[in-house]
């Protein structure tokens, strides 16, 4: 009995350094910089906003405007087809990393 108690104890330990490991190869990266972020945003809003297709431009609209549209299609305050689901994808941190590097660098 003492011995299937110890044994089931040096398993949990073996697991547990087992899961230390494989933390340990592969680390959780810092916070991602907001121009990484914001290229996300390229894809369908076209070179730096710019889009010229149905999908709206963004360059040139300040921090403030960006962050709280984005908020609002994050948390469902505003009707969208797209836009609800990828913001969703983003900490309101991010969000405000990208409205900061969309209103700064965007244009
Ligand atoms: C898959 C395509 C797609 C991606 C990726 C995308 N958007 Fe959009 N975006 C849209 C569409 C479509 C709309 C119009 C609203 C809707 O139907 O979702 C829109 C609307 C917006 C609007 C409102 C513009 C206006 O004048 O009303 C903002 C701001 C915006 N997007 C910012 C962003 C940012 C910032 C990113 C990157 C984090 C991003 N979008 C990524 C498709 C996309």
């Amino acid at each position: 009995m003492r011995s299937a108690i110890l044994s089931a104890a040096f398993a949990a330990g073996l697991l547990a350094a087992t899961a230390a490991q494989a933390q340990q190869a592969a680390p959780v990266p810092g916070p991602i910089p907001g121009s990484v972020l914001a290229a996300t945003c390229s894809g369908c809003h076209g070179q730096a906003g710019r889009s010229i297709a149905e999908i709206p431009p963004i360059n040139g609209r300040t921090e403030q405007q960006l962050l709280s549209a984005l908020l609002d299609f994050k948390n469902d305050r505003r009707p969208a087809t797209m836009m609800n689901r990828h913001a969703k994808g983003f900490s309101d941190d991010e969000l405000a990393a990208i409205a900061r590097e969309i209103s700064a660098n965007w244009r």
